[in-house]
């Protein structure tokens, strides 16, 4: 009934598209931030464990589920998820694994189109004659939509505009587009990463100021390596360990599964999927760790970079350290950073825009060009918003509740229709058709047992993360009978606002700021939840467009 779909061009082609759809931002912006929040040396152990029993096992699942539904004619989880089992509702939980990526595409490009707009600021020198704090004012202007660069009003939106629609021209030419894209991208990501990671390495003390004194790039480096075994037992660095490696290797997501399902019906999964994921894991781990931190560690001291930790180094403090160099090498630091972010970003976001193009490809019969502008319409008017309202929260809003909280939904409820519904034997065969490696036997108990009780675990810590993340304190409380105090971060806590209702009691001066923040955090997850019913109703109408044909 099917025609005959897309498929990748070569291995290497797959590969490098996958590891493309895997590094990303989060390797270079979020992977540092999350790394110094949680202490450093006291990060990497329950990362790395994370990867191995939470990672992996999810990459084979949705490899293999992918391949599964892609040999069946289904390239988006709503019908490969159904295609696994008889009852109707999992193809309603495979809604998710395209809502996720609209959303998170929204904000995600709009971190995209900075790195963009960077790009030729450092080419043009802007960034030259300013001093450090000008930089930093020159981000908040930006996004604030204060500034007029260039003389254009609402450039953010502009530029916001362009790099979404490279990323729907890329998409229009298909899968071959996207593999073009990824074969030269990611050697150009790799080769500026090492450029700059190999500065970061070799900088040593040699920058200290007068300000400070004892700045050294080594203090960053040993931070994150000295290993420290005293968090093991901290759930909050689990629970940040768990979402980093979540997202950098883009599971939960969806856009893996709709990958997967161009293989052919016996190309190998294990070899495959273990290459990507150790090619982001290497890049997150080497070039990631590499350069924020070292450098900014390096010119500022590892003080300076444990209180400033945050999204905004990249942007705020970058450009003015490049500068610092010199005004050649200076430039071509800022066009190796920015560009890398770039390329990192892009190979991601056209991995976001797959899932609903293969949907709509699936059912409806869409082409192309159609797919991938109605996708670029659909993403428009969910990040619009994330721009305007951006200091009110939109953005983060997006990426607390579609960016973290959905991928684990998400990733516990296919892992137990994998490996307990479809059942572990069936599974660990689809996972072994074809294999070029063989797979340690002891992943097939940590699938069926392991990762679900890890997920499971991971949601309720955040649910109902207790006061001050103090778990042995509230269980103590708890047996006293003094009651479960949740903390201000917890998920219930969020969902009913108490987070923002205690920061406006805590500061009332900005009672009004808040009052908004609170409009705009309700209004984001008024439009979450519309795009989650509509593609919810797109697949409800496929399904009795389905039957009707079966009918016939
Ligand atoms: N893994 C990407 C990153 O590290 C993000 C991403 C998530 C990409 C989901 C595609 C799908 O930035």
């Amino acid at each position: 009934m099917k025609k005959p779909s897309d498929s990748w061009g070569s291995r290497t082609g797959l590969i490098l598209a996958m590891a493309g759809n895997a590094v990303g931002l989060g390797n270079f912006l979020r992977f540092p931030v999350q790394a110094i929040q949680n202490g450093g040396g006291t990060f990497i152990i329950p990362y790395l464990i994370c990867f191995l029993v939470m990672g992996i096992p999810l990459l084979f699942t949705e490899w293999s589920i992918g391949r599964f539904g892609g040999k069946r004619g289904n390239h988006s989880t709503p019908y490969i998820l159904g295609s696994m089992s008889n009852s109707n509702w999992w193809k309603y939980i495979g809604v998710f694994g395209i809502f996720t990526n609209v959303a998170v595409v929204a904000y995600y490009t709009y971190i995209e189109s900075w790195t963009f707009i960077y790009v030729i600021h450092t080419l043009v020198g802007t960034f030259t004659p300013m001093s450090q704090s000008e930089v930093s004012m020159f981000f908040i202007h930006y996004v604030n939509l204060e500034g007029s660069d260039f003389g254009i009003p609402y450039l953010p939106v502009i530029v916001y505009m362009v790099v979404l629609g490279i990323n729907v021209y890329i998409l229009s030419t298909g899968l071959g587009g996207i593999e073009k894209v990824a074969k030269i991208g990611m050697p150009l990501l790799i080769l500026f990463g090492t450029v700059l990671a190999y500065k970061g390495w070799s900088m040593g003390a040699g920058y200290a100021s007068e300000t400070f004194p004892d700045a050294n790039a080594w203090d960053g480096i040993n931070f994150l390596w000295t290993p420290q075994y005293t968090s093991l037992l901290d759930p909050k660095v689990w629970l940040s360990a768990a979402g980093q490696i979540f997202f950098t290797l883009s599971v939960g997501m969806g856009s893996i599964q709709c990958y997967a399902s161009y293989l052919k019906e016996n190309e190998d999964i294990a070899l495959n999927s273990l290459t990507s994921g150790f090619t982001n894991e290497l890049v997150e781990i080497v070039l990631g760790s590499a350069i924020v931190i070292p450098i900014a560690a390096g010119f500022l001291g590892l003080d300076w970079v444990l209180d400033n930790a945050g999204f905004g180094m990249a942007f705020q403090t970058m450009p003015y350290l490049f500068i610092q160099w010199g005004e050649l090498f200076g430039m071509v630091a800022g066009i190796c950073w920015f560009g890398l972010l770039f390329f990192a970003g892009i190979t991601s976001s056209l991995a976001m825009g797959t899932p609903w193009m293969g949907f709509m490809k699936d059912e409806f019969g869409w082409g192309k060009v159609k797919g991938a502008v109605s996708f670029g319409v659909l993403a428009l008017l969910m990040g619009l918003p994330t721009i305007l309202f951006y200091r009110y929260g939109y953005f983060d809003e997006y990426d607390y509740w579609a960016g973290t909280v959905s991928l684990v939904v998400f990733a516990l409820l296919e892992m137990l229709l994998f490996t307990w519904v479809f059942g572990i034997d069936n599974a660990w065969s689809e996972l072994n058709r074809g294999a070029d490696l063989i797979i340690p036997g002891i992943y097939r108990w940590i699938m069926k047992y392991i990762t679900p009780l890890l997920l499971v675990l991971v949601l309720v810590g955040a649910l109902i993360t207790p006061m001050g993340n103090d778990w042995g304190g509230a269980i103590a409380g708890l047996l006293n009978g003094e009651g479960w105090m949740l903390d201000p971060g917890s998920l219930v806590s969020k969902i009913s606002h108490q987070d923002l209702q205690l920061l406006m009691k805590n500061d009332p001066l900005h009672k009004e700021f808040y009052t908004n923040k609170m409009f705009f955090s309700s209004l984001a997850r008024i439009q979450l939840i519309t795009l989650f019913l509509f593609i919810a109703l797109l697949v409800w109408y496929s399904g009795t467009k389905r039957k009707q044909i079966s009918h016939e």
